[in-house]
């Protein structure tokens, strides 16, 4: 395959969201999602990332910023959701082609940590931990101590940003 990682421009909406769709097994939640954050302060166009194979889209990636709190504090952050290659494209690196620009993207917007909710196996690979064992909390999921995860962009910065990721309301539908 010869893949264009490339930001996502206004023309490629129908697509993604078809790559969201059945990515997810025909399901339209993280299609939706992808749509609803677009139309927020949280978007951040240029970490709307897909991926392109002879001009048609066959994965996407999407992070945006969310906030942790902390007492009084708040910081902002980025949240990692979600992620999509077209089901005939997987297991080929494209999800890794993506979440490595993702990566590299925000490091260059100075952002110092990213936060995700998803598949330890998965994650792991691109420098994800769970976030809890860093004093890291979520709430608004319940969801198990390796699902919660956190990737450091900035080395030691997780030893100075503690308290709970929020989720934009957006995420609730
Ligand atoms: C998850 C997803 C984006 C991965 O994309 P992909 O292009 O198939 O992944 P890659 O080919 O880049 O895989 C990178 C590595 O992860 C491994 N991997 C792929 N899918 C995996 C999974 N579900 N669990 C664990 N490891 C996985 C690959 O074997 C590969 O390992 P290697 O580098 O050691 O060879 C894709 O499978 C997908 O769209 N799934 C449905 C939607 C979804 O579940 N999204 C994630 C939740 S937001």
């Amino acid at each position: 395959m010869s893949i264009i990682i490339r930001t996502e421009t206004t023309n490629d909406y129908a697509e993604v969201y078809n790559v969201n769709f059945v990515a997810f097994g025909n399901r339209e939640d993280e299609a939706k999602l992808v749509e609803r954050i677009r139309a927020t302060e949280q978007f951040i166009p240029r970490l709307s990332i897909v991926a392109e194979e002879r001009g048609e889209i066959v994965g996407h990636l999407l992070l945006s910023k969310a906030e942790i709190i902390e007492g009084e504090k708040s910081h902002e952050v980025i949240v990692l959701a979600p992620i999509a290659v077209r089901p005939d494209c997987q297991q080929q690196g494209v999800g890794k082609q993506l979440i490595h620009e993702g990566i590299n993207r925000c490091k260059q917007l100075g952002y110092s940590i990213v936060l995700l909710i998803g598949h330890p196996a998965y994650y792991t690979k691109f420098g994800f931990k769970p976030a809890r064992q860093y004093g890291l909390e979520l709430i608004q999921f319940e969801v198990p101590d390796d699902v919660f995860m956190v990737c450091e962009l900035e080395e030691d910065k997780l030893m100075t940003i503690k308290g709970e990721l929020r989720y934009p309301g957006v995420f609730f539908g």
